[in-house]
């Protein structure tokens, strides 16, 4: 007994002795060695409860598309917000002929978590297509836009082949070129306001990443990593998925160079200029760019009035999942 005290006191002391010294220069350099982070999935959403954490925007779209956007009870009665096998649907109506001048029945959803940064991955199967369309997978604030920024992830419109990436803020936030990136960079001012709403895209040119393309791959996943080094996008098609983000365990040190990437430093500090995102789903039609680019035959406004424009017009999302630094 007094023996295996003696012991643990010293044994106590020789630790405590090791952690003043070795320890900390052991520590140091483990640090510095393994760059991983390991990463904790805290939100899935996904399956039968996919539509329960989202709130279903009601008002008038600002980007003047021609839709009208559904609340959860009508877009769940009208089938345009469901689920099906386990696969989340968020569609345009693609039954109702309309008469010339009224807008399309359509959901814009957002999540009613907030969110300062963490890993967010997204198995999104098909995404929508049709005459008109400009869908869009994005996060901002629920208020004082461009203040708290904006990170568009997937968005463009039916006649474009590219994946438009862009981020939208307050003043003193430009892209810094440069990056390691596989995407294009077309527009370093981030600045964004009613008036100049261009903000700064980078475009990914690979085929399988957006419209018919991306869905003939049966569509794939998009990553988004925001943490004090800035924000990097992702896109994986459904062949090329890591196989660390189908066993959730994501270390995106492995992935590769991203699509996109807003490094943070003196060109933008991004923890000022990106706070308390929901994440946001929409389908809009026409509107101030789908509008401007319409190239089906006739009008943008004339599209939407014939369902059959829209029976594509639509997303589906296997899974959202956000993880966060462990
Ligand atoms: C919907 O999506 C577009 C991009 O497709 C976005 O620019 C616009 O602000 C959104 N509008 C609404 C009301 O959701
Ligand atoms: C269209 O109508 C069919 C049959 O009435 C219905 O099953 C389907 O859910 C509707 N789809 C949309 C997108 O409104
Ligand atoms: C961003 O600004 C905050 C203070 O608002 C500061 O703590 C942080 O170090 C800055 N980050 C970068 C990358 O400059």
């Amino acid at each position: 007994m007094i023996f295996s005290i003696i012991f643990f006191g010293f044994t106590l002391l020789l630790s405590l002795l090791q952690s003043a010294s070795a320890a900390p220069l052991r520590y140091r350099r483990s640090k510095m060695l393994n760059r991983r982070t390991t990463y904790t999935l805290k939100d899935t959403y996904a399956g039968d409860t996919f539509f329960d954490d989202w709130d279903f925007f009601t008002d008038t779209d600002p980007t003047e598309g021609l839709v009208d956007y559904q609340s959860k009870e009508d877009a769940t009665s009208k089938g345009l917000a469901r689920v099906e096998n386990g696969v989340a649907i968020i569609a345009v109506d693609s039954n109702s002929t309309l008469p010339s001048g009224t807008n399309r029945a359509s959901v814009r959803i957002s999540t009613k978590n907030t969110y300062n940064g963490g890993l967010f991955i997204y198995d999104v199967p098909f995404m929508p297509v049709g005459c008109g369309t400009w869908p869009a997978i994005w996060s901002t604030a629920t208020q004082n836009w461009p203040n708290n920024g904006e990170i568009d992830m997937i968005e463009g419109v039916h006649e474009s082949t590219q994946n438009q990436i862009t981020m939208h803020t307050n003043a003193g936030c430009s892209l810094a070129t440069g990056q390691a990136i596989t995407g294009t960079v077309s527009g370093t001012t981030c600045e964004s306001s009613g008036s100049n709403n261009n903000g700064c895209p980078t475009m990914d040119t690979t085929k399988n990443s957006w419209g018919s393309d991306f869905n003939t791959a049966g569509g794939g996943v998009f990553a988004k990593l925001w943490d004090d080094t800035g924000i990097k996008i992702w896109h994986f098609s459904r062949d090329n998925i890591p196989a660390d983000i189908t066993s959730k365990s994501p270390d995106p040190s492995t992935w590769g160079n991203p699509v996109s990437f807003l490094p943070s430093g003196d060109s933008c500090n991004v923890s000022d200029h990106f706070k308390d995102h929901t994440l946001i789903i929409n389908i809009t039609l026409c509107g101030q760019w789908a509008g401007a680019t319409f190239s089906c035959g006739g009008t943008c406004q004339s599209a939407v009035m014939d369902p059959s424009n829209f029976v594509d017009a639509q997303w589906k999302i296997n899974s959202i999942m956000v993880y966060q630094p462990s």
